[in-house]
């Protein structure tokens, strides 16, 4: 199988390559307007395509190319969402949405990063339901909230898509994933910059105060990026079906959908006509690894 992962250069991207290249047979085309952070990562079937996602004529080469399609580009970093909010919007939203056209004219299968910022303010204590609960997000004014807009409606889009038939689909949405390769340290104090996780990183190793939003009371899920790899590897091969959305714990070794412990099915709303699977379930998700609390949500389109 060939594989294009756009936004390849960058630090889930440049992870995904390494993990495609050292266990699995499959030819790897990565797309991204910089490779630094694939420097030494070798071996395998790899093409690095260096170009912008807005060069539709190479973008489209690539995707006409690929079995499946990979979208890793966008701004990813809180501080952009002020400073930059329009562009966020272009990027994050047009140009892969732009991306997601280009898959249903050569009828590829696209897996779309997205965020579990889609979430928003999930109210604390509450159960969330991914098929009843709303996704709330802050005022207009708050320009940060305009990266998880922007990601939810790409996926409004992929999902009515998805329901039309006309594109094969997985959206993921990430945590925070953390790893080797993350963004760059920063000096003591430093304000905005890099994600949460290389300021802490920073702190610990200058001395610096640890900065916590809402005095440290809010929770967050970090996820090893190596697990984030393995869990990739489960939607690639295909080993969940369906829209699913998956949650949860991971204990070693592979369970089949069938076996899944809370593997219940029920048939959406919107089935039409002689639609496979247009089906809802939800899974928890073997990746293989035990240190794991909190992994990718998923929705599939088939
Ligand atoms: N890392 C996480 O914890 C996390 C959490 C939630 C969601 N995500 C999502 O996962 C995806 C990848 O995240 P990441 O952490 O690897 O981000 P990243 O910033 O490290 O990687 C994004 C890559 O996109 C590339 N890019 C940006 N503009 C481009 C353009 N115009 N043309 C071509 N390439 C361009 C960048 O050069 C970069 O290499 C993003 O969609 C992000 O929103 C990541």
């Amino acid at each position: 199988m060939k594989i294009a992962i756009l936004g390849a250069g960058g630090f889930i991207g440049s992870h995904l390559v390494e993990h495609l290249l050292a266990r699995t047979e499959h030819g790897v085309v990565g797309l991204d307007v910089t490779d630094d952070k694939l420097r030494g990562i070798t071996g395998g079937n790899f093409t690095f395509v260096r170009a912008d996602v807005r060069s539709r004529s190479q973008v489209e080469e690539v995707i006409r190319r690929a079995d499946v399609v990979v979208d890793l580009v966008a701004y990813a970093n809180p501080s952009i969402y002020v400073t930059s909010p329009l562009e966020v919007f272009d990027l994050n939203f047009m140009q892969n949405l732009e991306v997601a056209r280009l898959c249903i004219r050569h009828g590829k299968r696209l897996i779309q990063y997205s965020t579990a910022e889609v979430y928003g303010k999930a109210v604390a204590g509450d159960a969330f339901s991914e098929e009843t609960t709303d996704l709330v997000v802050g005022p207009i004014h708050r320009q940060r909230w305009i990266y998880a807009s922007a990601k939810i409606l790409l996926e409004r889009v992929l999902y009515a898509h998805g329901v039309a038939g006309d594109l094969d689909y997985t959206i993921v949405r990430p945590f925070n994933f953390v790893g080797p390769r993350i963004d760059y340290l920063v000096p003591a104090h430093a304000i905005g910059g890099p994600r949460v996780f290389p300021h802490f990183m920073s702190a610990l190793l200058t001395g610096g105060p640890i900065r916590l939003v809402d005095g440290g009371r809010v929770h967050r899920t970090f996820t090893d990026i190596h697990d984030a790899n393995s869990a990739f590897q489960i939607l690639l091969d295909r080993r969940i079906t369906a829209r699913d959305r998956n949650q949860s714990a991971f204990k070693a070794d592979t369970v089949g959908e069938d076996e899944c412990p809370d593997g219940e099915q029920r048939v959406g709303d919107n089935v039409k006509g002689d639609e496979e699977t247009v089906v809802t379930s939800y899974h928890l998700v073997p990746i293989g690894a035990l240190s794991v609390s909190s992994i990718t949500a998923c929705i599939c389109s088939t």
